[in-house]
């Protein structure tokens, strides 16, 4: 196996077939690269993504299905429908937007997409034997759920800060998901990208993170789905959170997390615990 793999080299000699992969944001980026290793390893596999012509014309360029899917809209996801049972639930789509303007159901953009809109869906998905990834990020050091104001209604709004509390959510939801349903459920920290998802970015602000897609710690897309199908097709990985194909280990807060670990906030079984409840109270006519 190469230093950096690609989804496809993990996937070198894995026969797929039989196999229904759903990849949620599937049309660019991290999701799109997945979903070709997935097809090109013999599963069937469907994409969504907002855009029905965007979407159409990548999903025919990957040989694979496309869905409409706004993981902001409840009327959306409630009209959502799979074909046949999913065994491989890729939950992947995410933003990251530096604007509190609120989605159609009321939420934080980042905790309402990233987050509500992805446990909604999963609520909805019919499962067999499944493998679930939920894609998470390494910038979850920024954030600890806030339990008080989750969603950004009384204290001043950081867009970073939201995002890394939508992706430790992520975290905790794989970890609840694992823990109450009779599927496999993972995270992932795929590592660093410069994919679309800084669309909505200046460059200013992006060079104030160090975002210039240069450097040692940036991959390709391809190397980032590489931890994605890797969690879809390795045994025992129930509850764990996995970066650069290996399960990471706790690290006691988000400072300074040494690669290889994540902060032991975002693998917390009893925030996890807290974390669905609140998602519940939140989306009361989420199907499951
Ligand atoms: N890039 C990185 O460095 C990095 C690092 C760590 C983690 N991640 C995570 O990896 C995942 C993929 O990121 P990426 O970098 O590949 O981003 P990307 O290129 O922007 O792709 C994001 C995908 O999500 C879809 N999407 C966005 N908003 C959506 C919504 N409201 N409803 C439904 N689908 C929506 C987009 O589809 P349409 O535009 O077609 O709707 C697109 O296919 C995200 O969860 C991200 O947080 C990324």
């Amino acid at each position: 196996m190469p230093l950096a793999p690609t989804a496809d080299d993990v996937l070198a000699g894995h026969d797929l077939t039989g196999h229904h992969a759903l990849v949620t944001g599937g049309t660019g980026g991290i999701g799109a690269e997945t979903a070709k290793a997935l097809a090109r390893a013999g599963a069937d596999v469907l994409i969504t993504g907002r855009d029905p012509v965007k979407g159409a014309a990548a999903a025919a360029s990957m040989g694979v299905a496309f869905a409409r899917l706004d993981l902001a809209d409840p009327d959306s996801i409630a009209a959502f429908a799979v074909p046949r049972p999913v065994t491989m639930l890729i939950l992947n789509a995410g933003l990251l937007t530096n604007a509190l303007v609120r989605t159609k159901a009321g939420f934080e953009p980042h905790f309402g997409v990233n987050h509500l809109g992805h446990f909604a869906l999963a609520a909805r998905v019919p499962l067999r034997e499944a493998r679930v990834v939920v894609l998470s990020s390494r910038a979850h050091r920024r954030a600890d759920i806030d339990f008080d104001d989750p969603d950004w209604r009384s204290r001043a709004y950081d867009p970073w800060r939201a995002y890394g509390q939508s992706k430790t959510a992520n975290a905790l939801f794989a970890l609840e998901f694992d823990r109450r349903t009779e599927h496999t459920a993972t995270a992932v920290l795929p590592g660093l990208v410069l994919t679309d998802i800084v669309r909505d970015l200046t460059p200013a602000q992006l060079s104030a993170q160090g975002w210039d897609g240069r450097g040692p710690g940036w991959r390709t897309a391809a190397q980032a789905a590489a931890s994605t199908v890797w969690a879809a097709v390795t045994p025992g990985l129930g509850g764990r959170i996995v970066a650069d194909c290996a399960p990471t280990e706790p690290w006691p807060t988000g400072h300074d997390l040494p690669d290889g670990h994540h902060a032991a906030y975002a693998a917390d079984p009893e925030r996890a615990a807290r974390l669905w409840e609140l998602s519940e109270r939140l989306l009361p006519d989420r199907a499951r």
